[in-house]
């Protein structure tokens, strides 16, 4: 196969625009819808095979493969045999790493530290690229404030700011400084919009936001991304306000490209497009197709419905030429930037070469470190002595390579990771490290994806074996010195189609853990999870716990170095634990009530239990103690239009180096709407030695002073008064005021 060396050389406008209209001069009705059609590579998607339908040119993109082989087989007889020799754009999701499997994002989120997301995603297009990939559906952008909601996983947590933050990084990582970079791929911000607020946590449902909360809430990480040059945009599933949002013009059109400028292609995610008709709101495939269509969805990923109905509709005039045309533009544009006409085609020999990288692996137990969260360390059992002697490490994903890799494994992957277990023999090697996973923990309700996981497939435990398993793990235990006990949920348990209805620990965790407690050893929990989970009693009574995610390939050896001292975790939650799963919905910037905490009015809000939360968003604990002080508005009063800088001192109080995450909140006293009564508006993560002092420094610019208003239906900045906070978490007490004037 001939591969050239230099591909996607920068191209202008100009350059761009002129190739595509000359490819789409010579170009067929069929061979156009084509273009906007993306078959699926596996059995499950309906239609003729993906060879059969490439070589009429039938198909701009194909994803679900993951075969390098069989990359450039296909993209030969699309650039030789197809009618106008348009190469291929082959996309899988790459979610948080390709071989080398980075944290989860929402741990990605827990680091507070973009550039963490930012290496992250470099690996891991370098890695798919050199396996023959162009394009992948991330990063998921939706803000989730539903803990309950399986895909919380994938995305950066409840804050849009943070979540903004994030999404900047990661599609800089994706696709580098300009889309056709080398070794980068092109990002796909989805799922666009609303999804991660789906009734009930419950996934797929619909979705109700008002506008205000959509543009000031859902969009801010979409806008940032369109802004960062993310070259897709994937339309979500579920109906927005009735209106599902693959069907849906306010997003596609009015928003995305109207407001935001959108230059780039909108795919749908799969199926999608043959959803409208199930999902009520299409009469058929022709309808379906032509909503979608002129909604402004360009690409139907694996539905077939553009394939089946778009030329028809162009022949009886439904549709005019130039509504397939402008679409075609958008991808063709794309695979103009990407270079593929140049060099279509992956070089077979590189994969394993890139794979194997060391610097691949130390970026993400980099990565890894400092994605972990100390939620509590009573006494300062952590870190741990290297000295230990007899260790007990107990938990059914103390040993789980899935569920240390977590959600969202790509196609066709072997999960590697080092296992907590492994990481701590390979910290202690003169140590007894027993193990023992206790009882096995399950969904009560199968995963249509558990066929990507393979410890989901295994036979069940019987209740006999589960008790035997249970009373081996206790025996483990009492005859160690310490006991380490990684708990959480298994890979499957949060994800799509993963959500659940309580945030319990699954299984007889909880009871194993209490029995573990019970013995009087010193415990560390370890927790292994795709979203907060309530631990309301081991909050209480397990002495010492990290929240330590799904954290990739590496995972076990930084949740050693963690354990043991090497590492000082400094990671901060970017979503609220709530207490329980019925509490869900729970975040930090709801608005004020009537009934305030603290206040004489103050009703509880449930009588049996208080919604508050175990712990709030933003914290994380540390093995050294931070002051911040000497909170600075550098003006107390600022002009509409202008900025103001916000400055504070932070200082290692204690006696190791460490980090810490300054972060500033604000809240707007009245207005023409009432404003949460607090929202993240900076934050910074510093390194500091012991007694070293750093001035942190944040710009509050208009923007972040602004917001889009229910009352006055449309963006404002008003000359209102303002609390300022800078703290720790999102519980700051450090307090200044400001007011914006005329
Ligand atoms: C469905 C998921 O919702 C989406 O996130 C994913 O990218 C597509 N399937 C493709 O696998």
């Amino acid at each position: 196969m001939d591969v050239k060396a230099n591909a996607g050389a920068v191209l202008s406008e100009a350059e761009v625009a002129e190739r595509v209209e000359a490819l789409i001069s010579q170009m067929s009705l069929e061979e156009k819808v084509g273009q906007l059609t993306q078959v699926g590579g596996v059995a499950f998607v309906p239609g003729p095979k993906p060879e059969e339908v490439i070589r009429k040119g039938g198909a701009g993109s194909v994803l679900w493969l993951n075969d390098t082989k069989q990359f450039n087989a296909l993209q030969k007889i699309a650039v030789e045999e197809s009618p106008c020799k348009i190469p291929l754009l082959f996309a899988l999701d790459v979610i948080h790493g390709y071989r080398t499997i980075f944290p989860v994002p929402l741990a990605m989120a827990s680091s507070w530290d973009p550039s963490v997301a930012e290496r992250a995603q470099t690996v891991a297009a370098k890695e798919a690229r050199a396996a023959g990939l162009h394009w992948t559906f991330g990063p998921m952008l939706d803000i989730a404030r539903d803990a309950r909601w399986g895909r919380i996983v994938e995305g950066a947590g409840e804050d849009p700011f943070l979540g903004a933050a994030m999404a900047t990084a990661q599609v800089r990582g994706f696709q580098g400084p300009t889309l056709g970079a080398p070794d980068r791929v092109v990002a796909c911000a989805k799922h666009f919009a609303g999804y991660g607020a789906a009734d009930g946590g419950r996934d797929y449902d619909p979705v109700y936001l008002p506008e205000g909360q959509l543009r000031n809430v859902y969009f801010p990480p979409f806008e940032a991304a369109v802004r960062a040059g993310v070259g897709t945009f994937m339309s979500a599933y579920m109906d927005l306000n009735d209106v599902p949002a693959s069907g849906n013009r306010f997003l596609l059109r009015d928003v995305l490209r109207g407001e935001w400028g959108f230059g780039g292609f909108v795919v749908s995610d799969a199926f999608a497009v043959a959803s409208l008709v199930t999902q009520g709101f299409a009469r058929d495939g022709r309808d379906a197709a032509f909503r979608a269509l002129r909604a402004g969805l360009d690409m139907d990923m694996a539905s077939n419905t553009y394939a089946e109905n778009l030329a028809g509709l162009v022949e009886d005039g439904t549709l005019k030429p130039d509504d397939v045309d402008a679409a075609v533009r958008l991808i063709l544009a794309i695979k103009v930037r990407m270079g593929l006409f140049e060099q279509p085609y992956v070089d077979e020999s590189k994969l394993a070469q890139i794979v194997a990288l060391p610097e691949h692996r130390k970026e993400a137990r980099l990565a890894a470190q400092r994605s972990m969260v100390l939620l509590r360390n009573e006494g300062h059992l952590l870190p741990l002595p290297r000295t230990l002697e007899n260790v007990a490490v107990i938990g059914p994903l103390a040993d789980s390579k899935e569920a240390t890799e977590g959600s969202w494994m790509v196609f066709g992957h072997t999960p590697a990771a080092v296992t907590v277990l492994e990481g701590i023999r390979a910290k202690l090697p003169g140590a007894r490290v027993e193990y023992a996973p206790g009882p096995e923990i399950r969904r009560d309700i199968a995963s249509w994806m558990d066929f990507l996981d393979s410890e989901a497939r295994k036979a069940p435990q019987t209740p006999e074996e589960a008790q035997a398993a249970f009373q081996a793990a206790l025996a483990t235990a009492r005859s160690a010195d310490v006991v380490v006990m990684a708990l959480g949920e298994a890979a499957d348990m949060a994800g799509e189609a993963a959500s659940r209805a309580s945030l319990d620990l699954p299984g007889r965790q909880e009871e194993l853990l209490k029995a573990v407690v019970a013995l009087g050893k010193p415990v560390v929990l370890v927790l292994l999870n795709g979203r907060p989970l309530s631990i309301g009693w081991a909050a209480e009574n397990v002495p010492a716990i990290l929240e330590a995610w799904e954290p990739g390939s590496e995972g076990g050896h930084a949740v050693a170095d963690i354990l043991f001292g090497d590492i000082n975790p400094g990671g901060k939650l970017p979503i609220t634990f709530p207490r329980k799963g019925s509490h869900a919905p729970l975040y930090y910037a709801r608005n004020l009530t009537h009934s305030p905490e603290g206040s004489p009015m103050y009703n509880p809000r449930y009588w049996d239990g208080l919604p508050t939360a175990l712990f709030p968003f933003g914290f994380g604990l540390s093995y050294t103690t931070f002051s911040i002080t000497n909170l600075k508005v550098a003006a107390p009063q600022v002009k509409v239009g202008n900025s103001v800088t916000v400055t504070a001192d932070v200082t290692n109080t204690g006696s190791v180096v460490g980090d810490e995450v300054v972060q500033l909140y604000i809240h707007q006293k009245a207005g023409s709407d009432s404003r949460p009564m607090r929202e993240l508006k900076g934050f910074e993560r510093v390194t500091l030695r012991p007694g070293e002092k750093k001035t942190v420094s944040f710009l509050l610019e208009p923007a972040e002073l602004g917001y889009w208003s229910t009352g006055a239906g449309k963006w404002v900045q008003e000359a209102e008064a303002f609390d300022v906070w800078v703290g720790a978490d999102s519980t700051a007490t450090l307090h200044a005021d400001l007011v914006v004037v005329r």
